[in-house]
């Protein structure tokens, strides 16, 4: 137990399936060379393999060398995989913000560093009223953003920068993930985000055969 909360951070993406999982595992793996209790979160998952967990969740948990109950690492397990206000009404659930909360504080307490992976874009919804957005600002976590480099990233990234500035959010930096091989003009794209991004670039990670999470590590810095 520590006497004050681990240094934590939110990894956001401009859009589902674009590498959060990818780079929040990257991420854990370079926290792992400095202490010995890292944690991954995934706060709210939607869509349960054959085992009744969320793939993700392995993901994150492989990645951590610490392991926390199910209601710390993962409180929503949603079994549909559709946007997480719909899988949560689908089984009369409502998702409590402050629940989550809660657990990320917990965490903070028990590791040395976490890094928790949001759902989806960052404003999709997790409820009636309340975004992946709010979650951020309720956990005041810096935010990392994984702009997944395919065309039209450039207005998906700038828009998720207005976001995290109007919810007064810290945009801690952003990672550039080759998740489509046959993208044109992928160096100038990354030299616009360069410019047009108020945060530092983290990293770039290339397109691989087989993604492996300690192998995009040694392409990124820790965000300060
Ligand atoms: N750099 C990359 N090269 C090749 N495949 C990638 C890369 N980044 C992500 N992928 C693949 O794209 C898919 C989505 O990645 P994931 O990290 O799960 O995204 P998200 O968490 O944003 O949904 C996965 O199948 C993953 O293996
Ligand atoms: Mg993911």
């Amino acid at each position: 137990m520590n006497d004050r909360p681990a240094p934590a951070w939110f990894v956001a993406g401009t859009d589902t399936e674009i590498g959060k999982t990818l780079v929040a595992c990257a991420l854990l793996h370079k926290l792992r060379t400095r202490f010995t209790r890292v944690v991954g979160a995934k706060p709210v998952a939607a869509g349960l393999e054959a085992n009744g967990i969320n793939a993700d969740v392995t993901r994150l948990r492989a990645a951590s060398n610490l392991q926390v109950p199910a209601e710390l690492d993962n409180p929503y397990a949603l079994r549909e995989p559709v946007s997480p206000h719909l899988a949560a009404r689908a089984e009369g659930r409502v998702i409590d913000l402050h629940r989550i909360a809660n657990a990320v504080a917990q965490l903070r307490l028990l590791a040395e560093a976490v890094v928790v992976e949001g759902v989806g874009g960052l404003l999709v919804p997790l409820s009636d009223t309340a975004d992946g957005g709010d979650l951020a600002r309720l956990l005041r976590l810096p935010v990392v953003l994984v702009v997944g480099l395919k065309l039209g990233c450039l207005n998906h990234a700038l828009l998720t920068q207005e976001a995290i500035a109007s919810r007064g959010l810290h945009f801690a930096g952003w990672v550039g993930n080759s998740i489509d091989p046959a993208m044109l003009r992928a160096d100038d794209n990354l030299t616009t985000l360069r410019s047009r991004l108020r945060a530092p670039c983290l990293g770039v990670i290339a397109h691989m055969t087989a993604p492996d999470a300690a192998q995009a590590a040694h392409r990124l810095d820790l965000p300060t």
